[in-house]
């Protein structure tokens, strides 16, 4: 694992919008997971205006969303669901062979689990992933506790995920469970991105790059992944060692 800085988030938006977008050039199949959330949005937003304005050819892209709220309908402006539909489908036009989203109202969310790992091996893994990092250490909706070695699997919020995540509804919603990719993939991911910027991610930043590997503080898993990168701007980087 490296840790990088930017000096801001425009900065650190636009390195991580790039490497994806010489990636997809250098691999026109390459299979994406990206998170929503505050973090990821400019880079989202920045990713497909270099495809567009770059004519990069996207048409064999694969896209996977990182994870979902339980219950939640795709309409709702809160979902990550919608979160990709608006900013990365729904202007790249891309077909529905081309991604795979959780589905929140599945009736067997198991089995939608299920499909999840399979779309995954059947793509041959994920090139890059894209992700954030959560008041409490998660990624995705791998809470505190969550094993290394998970697959996709459904999982009751805990208590700061819950609070924290109100912010992306504009009215107080009940937030039970989450559907989210385990760390199994993420370690076998090619090349993984820790996003993190303003100073109240600081703390957990220095936790994350400098703390025990622990599945008690999921983020930390960074420090097992040899193609790992915690990108950051200089708000949330309070590491001495790496400046
Ligand atoms: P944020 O969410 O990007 O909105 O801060 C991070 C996360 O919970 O993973």
């Amino acid at each position: 694992m490296r840790l990088k800085q930017f000096k801001n988030y425009e900065e650190l938006s636009d390195f991580a919008a790039t490497d994806i977008a010489d990636a997809i050039k250098n691999k026109p199949s390459l299979v994406l997971c990206l998170a929503s959330g505050d973090t990821p949005k400019l880079t989202v937003d920045l990713l497909v205006k270099k495809i567009k304005e770059e004519k990069i050819n996207y048409s064999k892209i694969t896209f996977i969303g990182l994870d979902e709220w339980v219950g939640l309908p795709p309409t709702n402006t809160g979902s990550c669901h919608y979160f990709f539909q608006n900013k990365l489908i729904g202007p790249l036009q891309l077909k529905p062979s081309q991604y795979f989203l959780f589905d929140a109202l599945a009736a067997d969310l198991q089995n939608d689990c299920k499909k999840m790992d399979q779309f995954i091996n059947d793509k041959n893994g994920i090139d890059i992933m894209l992700v954030g990092i959560g008041m409490n250490g998660h990624i995705g909706f791998n809470e505190p506790g969550t094993s290394f070695n998970s697959l996709s699997h459904v999982i009751e919020l805990d208590e700061i995920t819950r609070s924290v995540g109100q912010k992306y509804f504009n009215e107080q919603v009940e937030l039970g469970k989450g559907i989210t990719i385990g760390f199994k993939h993420l370690l076998n991911t090619k090349k993984v991105f820790l996003m993190a910027n303003g100073s109240k991610k600081a703390e957990l930043i220095k936790k994350t790059v400098e703390g025990p590997v622990t599945e008690s503080f999921p983020a930390s898993i960074m420090q097992k992944h040899n193609n790992g990168f915690v990108i950051v701007d200089e708000e949330a980087c309070m590491v001495k060692s790496f400046h």
